[in-house]
């Protein structure tokens, strides 16, 4: 791999003191300004596998390698995802009580950045998400579309260089799921981010540089025909 951003292998995350295998042993390497989807089955482990891989939690066996640096030894894993992760959850979480720019903000808070260069960034990421229109909306005001936009712009707004997206258009219909995929993968294509998508819908998995499946926590050989769920 002649530039790997992301190495992890021998990935294991039990459950309930063992009794669940959410991930049993998975090798991943990711290039710099790649896209990969990951597809599988309802508890496959495909969310589990990318909070390893975004820093969201640590596994039981196995490293993760994150731009030469083992996460096994940052005792702060909130500080690398602060600066070079950007995390689109599978339910957005985005908060209420704060407006769509407020939203978008937020990680810029913890990185400390001054308030007038936060704005600034929340403004322009909020138009590449083409919601220049709603940055003073709260997230009820907001479609589920533009929800997960706000998310989006949300998880770019520290610049990183991974962007881990689990099921961003899982409650979008099909033309709004092919715009958030159509943006997502512009974004990698100008930005160089490398982009790790996890959907149910084939026709978007397939547009990804590569496809990794996941059965029963392993990853499995990707057959061209294989069912997406
Ligand atoms: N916090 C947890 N405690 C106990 N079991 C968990 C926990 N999180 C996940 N699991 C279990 O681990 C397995 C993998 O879950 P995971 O969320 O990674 O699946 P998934 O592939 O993302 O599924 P889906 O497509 O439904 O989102 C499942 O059997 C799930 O029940
Ligand atoms: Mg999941």
């Amino acid at each position: 791999m002649k530039d790997a951003v992301l190495i992890a292998e021998g990935l294991v995350k039990t459950y309930d003191q063992g009794r669940i295998r959410a991930l049993d042993g998975v090798d991943v390497a990711l290039d710099r300004g790649e896209f990969v989807s990951v597809i599988g089955p309802s508890g496959s482990g495909k969310s589990t596998l990318l909070h390893m891989l975004g820093a969201l939690d640590r596994p039981d066996g196995g490293t993760v390698v994150l731009d030469g640096v083992d996460l096994a030894s940052e005792r702060r894993l909130d500080r690398v995802r602060a600066r070079s992760i950007g995390f689109v959850f599978q339910l957005h979480n985005l908060i209420p009580t704060l407006t769509a720019a407020e939203n978008v903000e937020l990680p810029l808070v913890a990185l400390r950045v001054p308030r007038a260069e936060r704005r600034r960034r929340a403004a322009e990421l909020l138009e590449a998400v083409e919601l220049a229109d709603r940055a003073r909306h709260r997230p009820n005001q907001l479609s589920g579309g533009q929800r997960q936009r706000v998310a989006i712009a949300r998880a770019l707004a520290n610049e990183p260089k991974l962007v881990l997206a689990d099921e961003p258009t899982g409650d979008l219909d099909q033309a709004a799921g092919k715009r958030v995929l159509d943006l997502l993968s512009g974004l990698r294509d100008e930005r160089g981010i490398t982009l790790v998508l996890v959907t149910h819908d084939l026709s978007l998995a397939e547009r990804a540089d590569r496809r990794i499946r996941i059965l029963d926590g392993r990853v499995v050989p990707d057959g061209s025909h294989a069912a997406g769920s």
